[in-house]
């Protein structure tokens, strides 16, 4: 049933699809079995025949002749048998090899007599060897995404401080001059009247620019009190009602709290900037295990499959009307690394809700299943 190398022929592919639901245990009992039926069978054949033409014969020659044949069957037998089945394991230790001097691409070779459980075992390695490269690739790409994240954060804080700050203390400037000007004493006062709304509103921008860069509420209280503290702060600009609930006591792992914190932030800022969303809500609740954040907004929503990026493919997005897609791509990544997932729900005139889940170390603050 084998060629020299222990092959099926390929125009036996049926017997061979029948072959490998045999298992490789089955194979070589079977093929024991079969030694000792001819053996016994075709033995007792020859000596009943034997034993009649030569009654008075002790028969040595005859026993050893068929011990010696019987023997060498066996071993024949055995020796193709498993020289066979265990080609597929050399297949998979070159596989595990080449994997181990760092090839890629690498996948188990699938000629010679596979069984079912052995294919499984190439399957799982093969799925497994998979994983490990996409898993390399994201590495790979992850210092590049990273710096251009922070470049693209570093352009936003600097347009935010030539429009609003450094717009303000050219205004103070102007003002100032025009004070130097100025003799009449109810004039004066006026000016500095001015001059202090001016530099309230300067002060204004700088603190909500150095809170947008890093909340200190979030290391002080928490992130439930730190989304508070940035929806009354969205409210007061009053252009979109924010509201938060939050059903997580006590703390979470710093490095949750904050993945979360600026995910909230990126989806209230695209609500308010693309949604142009009235409502907004951020809902925070701990199920067991795992933190959950939702932020549900009512805005003109989008069509997630066009943003590609968010979704892990590589190829940016062709930028539209000034939109770098890196927010998406951002919150994806940043979730990532603390080993959640991000899920967008948006379709046009249905709003948008951007959930993550994040599974909580057992043993790290928060981490406590409270029901
Ligand atoms: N809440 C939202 N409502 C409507 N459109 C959205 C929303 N969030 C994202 N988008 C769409 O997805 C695009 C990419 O968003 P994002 O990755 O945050 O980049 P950016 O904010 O820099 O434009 C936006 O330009 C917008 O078209
Ligand atoms: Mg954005």
């Amino acid at each position: 049933m084998t060629d020299a190398q222990g092959h099926v022929p390929l125009t036996h592919a049926r017997w061979q699809r029948v072959w490998r639901r045999v298992p490789i245990l089955h194979r070589i009992l079977g093929a024991n079995a079969l030694i000792i039926v001819v053996g016994a069978v075709g033995g007792t054949l020859i000596a009943v025949r034997h034993g009649a033409a030569h009654p008075s014969s002790p028969h040595y020659t005859l026993i050893a002749g068929f011990l010696l044949a019987g023997v060498a069957a066996s071993v024949l037998a055995n020796f193709l048998v498993l020289r066979a089945v265990l080609r597929p394991l050399q297949h998979l230790q070159r596989a595990v090899d080449a994997v181990r001097a760092g090839a890629t691409g690498v996948r188990v070779q699938r000629d010679g007599l596979w069984d079912e459980q052995l294919e499984h075992l190439a399957d799982t390695f093969d799925g497994m060897v998979a994983a490990l490269e996409e898993q390399t690739e994201r590495l790979r790409r992850l210092p590049g995404q990273i710096l251009r994240a922070q470049e693209e954060e570093r352009r936003r804080i600097a347009r935010e401080l030539h429009d609003e700050a450094a717009q303000a203390l050219t205004s103070l400037l102007v003002r100032l001059r025009l004070l130097e000007q100025t003799d009449e004493p109810a004039q004066v006062r006026a000016r500095v009247r001015e001059l202090r709304a001016l530099t309230a509103r300067a002060l204004d921008d700088v603190r909500r620019i150095a809170v947008e860069l890093r909340p200190s509420v979030l290391d002080d209280l928490g992130l439930a009190a730190a989304l508070a503290a940035h929806a009354d702060a969205l409210n007061a600009s009053g252009e979109m009602r924010v509201t938060v609930t939050a059903g997580v006591e006590g703390r979470l792992p710093p490095e949750v709290e904050l993945a979360l914190y600026r995910v909230a932030q990126e989806a209230l800022t695209n609500a308010r900037r693309h949604g142009k969303a009235t409502v907004a809500h951020v809902h925070l609740r701990r199920g067991p295990g795992e933190v959950r954040l939702e932020v549900a907004d009512d805005g003109v929503g989008f069509d997630p499959a066009r943003m590609g990026r968010a979704r892990g493919q590589t190829t940016p997005p062709a930028a539209r009307n000034g939109s770098t897609g890196l927010g998406l791509a951002g919150m994806a990544e940043r979730i990532a690394l603390v080993g959640g997932r991000l899920e967008i729900r948006s379709a046009p005139g249905a709003g948008t809700t951007v959930a993550a889940t994040v599974p909580l170390p057992t043993g790290a603050p928060g981490a406590r299943d409270r029901g």
